[in-house]
């Protein structure tokens, strides 16, 4: 990524991307995580707000899935969030929202529609449209859920969260740099 621009950003400049999954202890947590460590290396995280939540509210408060914390431990990458459920305000607080799964992509989208107090400013979109590798026609859009698998789930996960979120990444600040 070339981005030689070096100002820091006030809060309210910064594009603000919130990863959505179901549980947030394994997919969303290394979108997370993965994304953060992709903008610092690029020099570019002050650019970005960046956050994860869960559609369920079974894991509140805890860290991510040990087999997620070792998964993102042998690329480097460290998981720095606690378990949230998503909320309406996130609806409106954060710029882009990026569902893991076409499950979690409709739940987000139930919530823009009940949502009172006008339409959400956040985009809803899921992670893998921004996938490389994912083939024109191919159905395949979501991070599947590796939390009932092996750990060779979560390695395939760490791999596709990282090809889409370098590219989701790319994108964003091609965007930015548009308007
Ligand atoms: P995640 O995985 O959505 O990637 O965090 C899950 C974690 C926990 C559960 C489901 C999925 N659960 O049912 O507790």
């Amino acid at each position: 990524m070339d981005d030689t621009r070096s100002d820091t950003r006030s809060p309210s400049e910064r594009i603000r991307v919130l990863f959505v999954c179901l549980g947030n202890i394994c997919r969303s947590p290394l979108a997370e995580g993965v994304f953060l460590h992709l903008a610092e290396r690029a020099g570019v995280a002050d650019r970005f707000e960046v956050d994860s939540a869960g559609t369920g509210d079974w894991h509140v408060g805890e860290r991510p899935d040990p087999r997620a914390e070792a998964v993102a431990r042998k690329y480097g990458v460290e998981l720095p969030s606690l378990a949230r459920q998503v909320t309406a305000a996130d609806l409106q607080r954060f710029d882009y929202i990026v569902a893991m799964d076409r499950e979690n992509l409709w739940s987000l989208e139930r919530m823009a529609k009940e949502r009172r107090g006008g339409p959400s400013r956040a985009k809803i979109h899921l992670l893998r449209d921004d996938d490389p590798d994912r083939a024109a026609g191919d159905d395949r859009h979501d991070v599947p859920d590796p939390y009932y698998g092996g750990p060779s789930g979560f390695d395939q996960v760490y791999q596709m969260v990282h090809r889409s979120a370098e590219a989701l990444l790319r994108r964003l600040l091609a965007q930015s740099s548009r308007r």
